[in-house]
């Protein structure tokens, strides 16, 4: 007997509805009896979102000390400076404890945090390897030593990399546009990731993040990532800089990318307010080339990046408002796009984290979320909630969607936002 089947389930990719089975934990194949059923009315379903790239130690800290006025970039690094002074383990784990709610009540349930280690006592990696434990399996989390000022920049920094990967985090970072030199960035990116072969991790790097043309380390990273044989372990985050570079070397870079077999997550929702900064208009966009890698058949993803911190004041730790908005600032709106944006919440950045047993296939683990909405057109245009969040099975987080009526002739009548007859 099953556990639990869920009928009027709409897959994304497919036009019909149809029944996913449960049983122990797992995607079962169709049996006749179950002990609880739940109507899904032609909701949408897709596995667990994949949150691939945020940054868990600087959420919620809006508005401490102060807040970011101007909205730039180096605002929030200088007001980060002050923040970072009053950072505690407990501090860290209070903010995270309340965030990994809110990505749970949206459906995520797999998340690579960066968590900065320029700092002699790397309180906040301590903080989130607690937490991890803490946490057990109700969330996956994995964790990129990520060194917001440098590794060759900052006193101590090869050594607080090792420190951390010996503590136990689970992906190499760097961040080489940001180094005092280019040479310092190349070094940077070698040693992250002959650290990560030699311990046998994998590799996220903020790479690129600049609007300046020059900044080409991300071609360093495919040219480790093939002469290291890491393909399809090692990552490239934000790469901005690609918007601005001249199409010729893109071409030839986008083609190493695919080569080198490397993954690329795109964060539409800070890079959309941050990049651009010293232009006069026409004011360039600032955003990795989403459409030219996924038509060149490189894996990207979309990352959320910021929560509430001195970056980017606004989110809730949902990915598909952060496909929202690239669907507008990467002009994504075509229909078969759309859809896109909905694996490069799911599939992808599961690929790029390694996941195994991932999606809807029997024998896999039954994580998944119901979107309260027929298709990935309105999952998207509504930033739908999610209605119901299965992780092994069990129901973790349920989301009411919200009851509108208007008045009209007097009368007062209920309002949704569905194309008729599309429920
Ligand atoms: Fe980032």
């Amino acid at each position: 007997m099953l556990d639990l089947l869920l009928k009027g389930a709409r897959i994304a990719g497919e036009a019909d509805t149809r029944e996913i089975c449960v049983r122990d934990g797992r995607i079962a194949e169709p049996e006749p009896e179950a002990r609880q059923v739940i109507d899904l009315g032609g909701a949408l379903v897709t596995p667990a979102l994949v949150e691939p790239h945020i940054h868990l130690d600087a959420v919620l800290t809006v508005g401490e000390p102060r807040h970011n006025l101007s909205g730039s970039l180096f605002e929030g690094i200088a007001i980060w400076a002050e923040r970072v002074k009053q950072l505690s383990v407990d501090d860290v784990k209070r903010r995270v404890r309340t965030v990994l709610r809110w990505q749970l009540a949206n459906g995520v349930q797999f998340v690579r945090s960066h968590v900065d280690v320029c700092d002699p006592e790397l309180r906040a990696a301590r903080a989130l390897l607690e937490l991890r434990q803490e946490i057990g399996d109700q969330m996956t989390l994995q964790l990129v030593a990520f060194p917001q000022q440098g590794i060759m920049s900052f006193d101590g920094g090869e050594d607080l990399m090792r420190r951390a990967v010996d503590m136990g985090v689970d992906v190499v970072g760097a961040i080489p546009h940001f180094e005092l030199t280019r040479e310092y960035g190349e070094r940077s990116v070698k040693f992250a990731m002959a650290l990560a072969a030699d311990k046998g991790l994998r590799v996220d790097i903020h790479c690129d993040e600049t609007d300046d043309d020059h900044s080409r380390f991300v071609e360093v990273m495919a040219a480790e990532t093939i002469r290291l044989g890491m393909g399809g372990r090692v990552t490239a985050s934000h790469t901005t800089a690609m918007h601005s570079y001249n199409a010729a070397y893109a071409y030839r870079l986008i083609n190493n990318l695919k080569r080198a077999q490397m993954h690329m997550v795109t964060n539409p929702l800070d890079n959309s307010v941050l990049q651009g900064r010293f232009d006069g208009y026409p004011i360039r966009r600032g955003h990795t080339r989403v459409k030219e890698l996924l038509a060149a058949g490189v894996n990207v993803c979309i990352g959320h990046d910021s929560v509430m911190d001195p970056w980017y004041p606004l989110g809730y730790g949902d990915p598909l408002q952060a496909a929202f908005v690239l669907a507008h600032y990467g002009q994504m709106s075509g229909h078969n796009e759309l859809r896109t944006l909905i694996d490069m919440i799911t599939f992808n950045p599961a690929s790029a984290l390694g996941l195994q047993d991932y999606g809807l296939l029997p024998g896999n683990r039954a994580d998944l979320c119901a979107f309260a909405a027929p298709t990935e057109m309105d999952a998207i245009r509504l930033v739908a909630p999610r209605k119901l969040v299965l992780r092994a099975g069990k129901v973790v987080a349920r989301t009411e969607p919200a009851h509108t009526t208007v008045v009209w002739d007097g009368r007062e009548e209920a309002v949704d936002y569905l194309k008729p007859g599309w429920a």
